[in-house]
């Protein structure tokens, strides 16, 4: 049996076990996990003597080359891409955007022409619904059918993206009958509004601002009102972007009940707080995004809920605007910010680090969150999310001990800063395959733009 390339003395690590072993590849997937697999019979052989070797990273939620604002996210699918793959995550799942009048399949079809030609590793999409008029319901199942299994909602951004209870009720009763997974943008859009109007009205006009207007209770209430929403429609919910112990006590609650509820939290309220807008001038806009970042005391409740599976997944919600000419946007008025951070490439470090190096839980847990329960989730496992014979040969040979310190000067993503400037990890990828091709090695990228294939997901079973 001939392999191309054969992976030696790694630690394997899956969400359940890890062990000693040799991975050998063929045809872009896994043919063999043991011990003392033939070196004579590899093209390639990789030596992952006191690394680990993880399955590549997932991140189900990123926006690349996405109108926003009124500029467009700084990373396309290449860069974007490229940078996931530094940082070991291997499979996008981004939003391709339904506007006001279009058909769910026009936003399917343009996202598909972002990414096709420009992804370097695979990739897949949730559709954002912005508009559904009854006629509309169908074009669900033509999308699930399609392999678009989730769909993402607001309950924020009024005259924007914000849709009513009425229309999120319908498209629960639809994905409760159709297998898709409704991903929620859990704020209560009307309040925030008020109080975003009233903080301009006295002048308050700081990037500061932004956060100050959307507080915790906002995403609770709104938390709490989709839960019940989906539960009344029989349907399964995953909550993104989790921000805040207020929300996660009532995704905990739910899930104590026994519902169907999942939620996302991101690298950003795991490391960041409301402190980072403790800054000169117009710098804060750094750390404009929604959610915004809380009190610092959130932080370790948010590791907690990833601990004891209140959370099950984290993502980057990578939506990345540079500070010059694009945050700039906003520098007389913080509603003008351009909202999204840079995230994609440092999720699989920080949250290693923070979680596997700061004993706070497993690197099998590890591996759950950031590849396994993502790929389960979205109908992605068996394919992707673990190591086994069978799957793709995405795997990242991760050497645990490697510290690095992340910084604007060193990063790949297409943005003139970072929102974890100086902090200091222990635990970086070295190699990173997309299957079976070696997308990073030596610090250096070697992959290809349009190698990425979409994927067609299957709906979801549960986890
Ligand atoms: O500020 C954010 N999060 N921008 C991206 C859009 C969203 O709501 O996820
Ligand atoms: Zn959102
Ligand atoms: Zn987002």
């Amino acid at each position: 049996m001939g392999f191309d390339t054969l992976i030696v003395n790694g630690t394997v690590v899956t969400a359940t076990d890890t062990y000693k072993s040799d991975v050998a590849i063929a045809a872009g997937k896994v043919i063999a996990v043991g011990s003392n697999l033939p070196r004579e019979n590899a093209s390639k052989v990789l030596d992952a003597d006191g690394k680990y070797v993880f399955p590549g990273g997932i991140d189900v939620h990123t926006h690349l080359d996405m109108p926003f604002g009124g500029t467009t996210s700084a990373d396309d699918f290449e860069t974007g891409t490229r940078a996931a793959a530094f940082g070991g995550t291997t499979t996008l799942i981004d939003f391709a955007i339904q506007y006001k009048g279009q058909s769910l399949r026009t936003a399917f079809e343009t996202w598909m022409q972002k990414a096709t030609p420009k992804a370097v590793s695979d990739f897949a999409f949730h559709c954002i619904i912005t508009d559904l008029p009854d006629a509309r319901l169908e074009e669900m199942n033509e999308l699930v059918r399609e392999g678009v299994t989730s769909f993402k909602l607001f309950m924020a951004y009024p005259g924007v993206f914000m849709l009513d209870d009425a229309s999120i009720f319908k498209a629960l009763r639809t994905t409760s009958k159709n297998g898709a997974l409704v991903c929620m943008h859990a704020e209560n859009g009307g309040a925030i509004d008020v109080m975003v109007q009233q903080a301009l009205a006295e002048g308050k006009k700081a990037p500061k601002y932004h956060a100050l207007t959307r507080p915790t209770t906002a995403e609770a209430e709104a938390t709490s009102r989709a839960i019940a929403l989906a539960e009344m429609a029989g349907a399964p919910l995953y909550i993104v972007h989790l921000s805040c112990n207020d929300a996660l006590e009532k995704v905990r609650e739910a899930r104590d009940r026994g519902l169907p509820v999942y939620a996302e939290t991101c690298p950003q309220y795991l490391y960041l707080s409301l402190e980072n807008f403790d800054v000169p001038g117009f710098e804060g806009a750094k750390y404009v995004f929604t959610p915004p970042l809380r009190e610092k005391w959130h932080q370790e409740k948010l590791w907690n809920g990833l601990k004891q599976d209140h959370l099950q997944v984290v993502s980057t919600d990578h939506c990345p605007f540079c500070f010059k000419e694009q945050k700039e946007l906003g520098r007389d008025d913080f509603t003008k910010i351009p909202n999204g951070g840079p995230g994609i490439e440092h999720r699989m470090s920080l949250v290693f680090f923070g979680g596997v190096g700061q004993g706070r839980f497993s690197v099998n847990r590890f591996v759950e969150l950031v590849a396994t329960t993502p790929a389960k989730l979205f109908g992605l496992y068996p394919r992707k999310g673990t190591i086994a014979v069978g799957s793709d040969a995405d795997l990242v040979i991760f050497d645990p001990n490697r510290e690095h310190t992340i910084s604007a000067k060193t990063h790949h993503m297409r943005v003139d800063y970072s929102m974890f400037e100086g902090i200091r990890v222990k635990g970086m990828p070295d190699v990173v395959l997309s299957r079976g091709r070696v997308l990073v090695e030596d610090n250096k990228f070697v992959g290809r733009a349009g190698a990425g294939n979409f994927l067609k997901r299957a709906g979801y079973t549960g986890v």
